[in-house]
């Protein structure tokens, strides 16, 4: 049996912080890395476009021998991954999986929340989408959530002014908006990719007691359970230890914007999708 890298997609360098959480837990398997840069970000697209772009990246990965896709985007997997999953993979590539991140998030939300009143901060795409709505209700029915689009986070991110002092202004408006929409809030999803780089800021606005949630660390233990239960899946990925990345922009730009995500230099090669 042939046996490809695990394939991690994201629309620019945010899923770096799910990638690095996945290479933390699971060390042993090869890994590919698509940021599709060029059109990143993807939050202020619509579901059609979403859907195309990431579908696009989605058929490169396969093409490079993925036999498993992670959209280690929130807005991918909000716009385009049920699309994917139910209408693609069934005719034109039934032997492969493609997962994303909200299910698992949502899966360990409930059991860290108290008050089961949940904060989002997220892209506007993933609010509008009410995924993680969807998907908290359907595992805990009596749960309140509330979510908040924060606009200039991946911008902030993206420019490398995420730990500068013009940023403060707009990370403690954004939470102010979400605390001010239900005070009962006692854990906040950073349904963002981008958003731990900027978690310090993030716990210096917050009030304490509030347990927030960055996805790499959740990400990473729930596939490597999804691995447990498809050993079909686990003996078909290859387990040299490698990391590959591809971005759709120029190599140089993302390796030197990669090392902020991943603290290490990487190399990286040009590819287009379309
Ligand atoms: N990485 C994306 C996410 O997790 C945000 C960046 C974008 O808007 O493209 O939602």
């Amino acid at each position: 049996m042939k046996q490809g890298s695990i394939g991690v997609f994201d629309s620019g360098y945010g899923g770096l912080t799910i990638l690095d959480g996945i290479r933390q837990r699971m060390p042993q398997y090869d890994y590919i890395y698509l940021g599709d840069n060029a059109r990143a970000p993807y939050g202020t697209r619509s579901f059609d476009v979403v859907y195309e772009f990431t579908l696009q990246a989605v058929q490169k990965l396969f093409e490079l021998g993925c036999p498993l896709v992670i959209l280690g985007c929130n807005t991918a997997s909000a716009k385009a991954l049920r699309s994917i999953q139910q209408n693609f993979l069934p005719e034109h590539a039934p032997d492969r999986r493609v997962l994303g991140v909200i299910r698992p998030t949502a899966e360990v939300v409930g059991e860290l929340s108290h008050t089961h009143h949940i904060g989002v901060l997220a892209t506007e795409g993933t609010i509008r989408s009410r995924s993680y709505n969807l998907e908290i209700e359907k595992l805990y029915p009596d749960s309140t959530i509330v979510g908040q689009a924060c606009p200039m986070w991946v911008p902030l991110v993206e420019n490398n002014e995420f730990d500068k002092p013009g940023a403060d202004y707009f990370v403690k408006d954004s939470i102010d908006k979400l605390l001010a929409q239900d005070s009962l809030i006692d854990t906040i999803i950073l349904g963002c990719t981008h958003y731990p780089l900027l978690l310090d800021k993030i716990r210096r606005y917050l009030p304490s007691g509030i347990t927030v949630i960055p996805q790499g660390q959740y990400i990473a233990t729930s596939l490597e359970d999804y691995l447990r239960r498809h050993s079909e899946m686990d003996q078909r990925l290859s387990r040299g230890g490698t990391c590959q990345y591809f971005t759709t922009e120029s190599a140089t730009k993302f390796r030197e914007s990669a090392s902020l995500f991943l603290h290490e230099e990487v190399t990286a090669q040009h590819i287009a999708l379309n």
